[in-house]
């Protein structure tokens, strides 16, 4: 499929964004896992959260839908899944995938868990190698680094393990396997990721104690624990940058999770020069929330990387696109996780903007883009990988002229109503 998009004369009205994905699919494992019945409101409709939850279903959980909005009734298992039939299959979603696997190493039964063709090439040594020092018996393709993953479930005991790379799933893989294990395992994270694991964990009446980026987990049950998801600030990204370069916008977003480890995007945009403000700043499911208001803005070139890159990584691709209308240069670098992400972000991005007229080039850990304060209208392709989509169309609403964008169906794994609401602007 494609979508055709082009510049409207503003962009001004409220922006109603999918539940918060990275929540969701914990909401879904742990109230699985948990003791007790839950509902879980909010959730989002894209494909990523679904295939979790068919996967726990595969997997003997009984859930069912509370009303047409698509809430859930989770039926917890008190940890005690059931050997699914067939191969589980998540889909185009490495948090499904990562996050199940820390489930299913304390079960005493075998799992497949395979993806879809971007799936079967992401890195899964990454949890291979620490489910095992943990008792279970992972293996994967291409040497124990690729899916499908074969986890038979064993009896686990605490790790101290220190994380290769600042990746909230594969810490949150580890602490799903360390509630079961006999002992406590030990995490140390060389930066602060995403944290909603934790958060729900505390929620949950799991013992986790952190110190600093380390993080210490107890064996123990959890309990149901009913919520209501937040938007999701990675939805929210596309518009806060849409807004920023368009000449004629004011964007209001609502409730929207500000999670720490999320805020990067706000932090960088605003180091630009964002005209982006917090307003109503309240906790919701234990989690920070707030609305936020984005404005038509002058924006400058500026340097990222270090710490802030695992706090915004799945941003990136959109950043680039604001990038676009600074004045001077960007350098975006540490970011060579991009490359082992749904699609190659700093190939294919690069690649994509350069056919939009941008002046960017491609390093190994990120790119280098000269703002020109404008980018032209082209023919772009996704690579089927959502976040690539949408940052696309991100472009093409500020850019001159018409966009389309080949594999436009691809924005289903997160953001569905995505072009129906580009197409209330740009057909008004
Ligand atoms: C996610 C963590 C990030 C992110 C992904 C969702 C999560 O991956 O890119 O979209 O929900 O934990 P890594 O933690 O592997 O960087």
């Amino acid at each position: 499929m494609h979508q055709l998009v082009n510049r409207p004369k503003s962009l001004i009205g409220k922006v109603d964004v999918p539940g918060d994905k990275s929540i969701a699919h914990r909401a879904l494992i742990l109230n699985s896992l948990a003791k007790g019945i839950s509902i879980v409101r909010g959730l989002p409709v894209g494909e990523d959260v679904k295939a979790t939850e068919l996967c726990l279903k595969d997997l003997g959980v009984r859930i069912e839908k509370v009303n047409s909005s698509g809430d859930l009734r989770i039926y917890g298992s008190e940890g005690a899944l059931r050997k699914s039939l067939g191969n589980l299959d998540a889909r185009n979603s490495g948090t499904t995938m990562r996050l199940l696997s820390g489930a299913l190493a304390s079960q005493s039964f075998t799992s497949v868990i395979t993806g879809d063709y971007s799936l079967l090439s992401r890195p899964m040594d990454r949890i291979i190698k620490p489910l095992n020092l943990m008792g279970a018996c992972v293996s994967g393709a291409m040497e124990d680094s690729l899916p499908p993953i074969t986890i038979k479930g064993g009896d686990l005991h605490g790790i101290e393990y220190t994380l290769p790379v600042a990746s909230a799933q594969v810490k949150s893989c580890i602490m799903l396997a360390a509630l079961r294990a006999s002992t406590p395992t030990i995490i140390h994270q060389p930066a602060l990721s995403r944290d909603h694991t934790e958060r729900m964990l505390d929620s949950m009446g799991a013992k986790v104690i952190r110190r600093g980026f380390q993080l210490e987990i107890f064996p123990g049950v959890l309990k149901s624990f009913d919520l209501s998801i937040p938007g999701d600030i990675s939805a929210a990204s596309f518009w806060m940058v849409a807004g920023i370069c368009h000449a004629n916008a004011q964007l209001k977003i609502n409730n929207i999770g500000i999670n720490p480890g999320r805020i990067g995007i706000i932090e960088a945009l605003k180091s630009m020069g964002a005209n982006l403000f917090l307003e109503k700043q309240h906790v919701e499911a234990g989690e920070p929330c707030a609305d936020i208001l984005i404005e038509s803005s002058s924006l400058v070139g500026v340097e990222i990387g270090g710490d802030l890159i695992p706090r915004l990584i799945d941003e990136i691709p959109v950043l680039a696109v604001a990038a676009c209308f600074a004045k001077g240069t960007t350098v975006i670098k540490d970011a060579s996780e991009l490359r082992v992400k749904e699609s190659d972000r700093i190939s294919t991005i690069v690649r994509e903007l350069t056919k939009m007229g941008a002046s960017i080039e491609e390093r190994s850990d990120g790119m280098v883009i000269h703002g020109k304060g404008k980018l032209e209208g082209a023919e772009v392709g996704s690579y089927g990988d959502h976040r690539l989509a949408m940052a696309l169309g991100v472009a093409g609403l500020v850019a001159d002229n018409d966009t389309i964008i080949d594999g436009s169906d691809a924005v289903g794994v997160s953001y569905p109503q995505f072009w129906d609401q580009i197409d209330l602007f740009t057909k008004e």
